[in-house]
């Protein structure tokens, strides 16, 4: 027997605004036509002024929660995926552990930007396994409307905000890839790429700055590396393509989500999207996609259900979760 780090629960928030394709036009030389077909974007959600992150984050975090029909006195720990922290330190994890009324344990943040969530699972998942904590709130929240440059039209339209929420809890497993819970997960990072997308400017440099995106070029890294690490995941398990329910893909580019899908020989009925209605989050994206997939019914306990993302680094990653 041993230790599984099993989902309890699952929840997100989305800021009230919505932001759909065509606002662009009045501002940018760019088309509802033009975004939907190259990425597969139609609207977004942006957060209200004086929103932020943490406190999305806290609002994802309260809906697994009450999904889990847990209490706050019982969680541990929390894991908060994101690159667009309220301020540069203290981390934004501890402000929703101030927010939640979480008076014990810990918390802090993990900056893997788009992979974010699939490096905080890892973390949460091996707190869990060594014993340090029974019970996780993994989060992926962000607020990128802040650092787009809204006179880009090659990045402005492609993302959005918001947050999502998954609880682990510790527990005992056969050892066997029909166990609940994490069952493997598979991280990467390669910092020749990082010219790819990034933000230029930052604390050291005394500055703020926007993201910078040569957009084709992480398309080409993607599909290739991210069905690779989604089949080593698997292989990690002892599983293959054949043994998945859902992969519930970082959602950037409708384009990236199917090419990834078919080089694994996966069906796109297989996948959960939310591209169309969120845009790309950022490390939010993945806890969104859980939590939507769960609400319409497609993710079920006992699925197979294999997450990938890939983003600025480059970093990228994967993880099997037996639902
Ligand atoms: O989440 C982190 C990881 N990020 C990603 O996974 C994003 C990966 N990349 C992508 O999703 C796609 O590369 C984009 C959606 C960003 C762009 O699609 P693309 O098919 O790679 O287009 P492109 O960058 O090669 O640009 C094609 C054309 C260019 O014009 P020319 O040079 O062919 O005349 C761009 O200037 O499209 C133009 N363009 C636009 N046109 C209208 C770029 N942005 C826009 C726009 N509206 N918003």
């Amino acid at each position: 027997m041993i230790r599984r780090a099993v989902v309890a629960g699952v929840g997100h928030y989305l800021p009230e605004r919505v932001v759909p394709n065509s606002e662009f036009e009045a501002t940018l030389d760019t088309s509802d036509e033009w975004i939907r077909s190259r990425s597969g974007i139609e609207r977004r959600h942006f957060a209200a002024e004086g929103e932020t992150t943490s406190g999305m984050a806290a609002a994802a975090a309260r809906a697994a929660l009450a999904d889990a029909g847990m209490g706050v006195d019982r969680i541990d720990a929390i894991v908060l995926a994101t690159s667009t922290a309220d301020l540069t330190f203290p981390s934004a994890a501890t402000m929703v552990q101030a927010a939640l009324g979480m008076e014990r344990g810990f918390a802090f943040d993990v900056q893997a930007v788009c992979a974010g969530f699939a490096y905080a699972l890892a973390n949460a998942n091996a707190l869990i396994l060594s014993g340090q904590a029974d019970r996780v709130l993994v989060i992926g929240a962000e607020t990128f409307s802040r650092i787009l440059d809204w006179t880009d039209r090659s990045t402005c339209v492609l993302f959005g905000d918001g947050a999502g929420a998954l609880v682990l809890e510790a527990r005992t497993g056969g050892g066997t890839s029909e166990d609940r819970g994490i069952l493997a997960t598979d991280l990467h990072s390669d910092g020749r790429y990082r010219d790819l997308l990034y933000v230029d400017g930052g604390v050291s440099t005394q500055s703020t700055g926007f993201l910078r995106m040569q957009g084709n070029q992480v398309f080409r890294h993607a599909v290739e590396k991210l069905a690779q690490t989604a089949e080593d995941a698997l292989a990690k398990a002892g599983l293959t393509a054949e043994d998945v329910d859902w992969i519930v893909p970082h959602q950037a580019n409708i384009r990236i989500i199917q090419g990834t899908a078919k080089k694994m020989g996966l069906p796109m009925e297989k996948v959960v999207v939310t591209v169309q209605d969120h845009g790309n989050t950022s490390a939010a994206s993945i806890p969104l996609a859980l939590s939507v997939g769960k609400a319409h019914g497609q993710i079920r306990e006992g699925d197979l259900v294999v997450t990938e993302a890939i983003g600025g680094g480059l970093a990228w990653g994967a993880v099997v979760i037996r639902w």
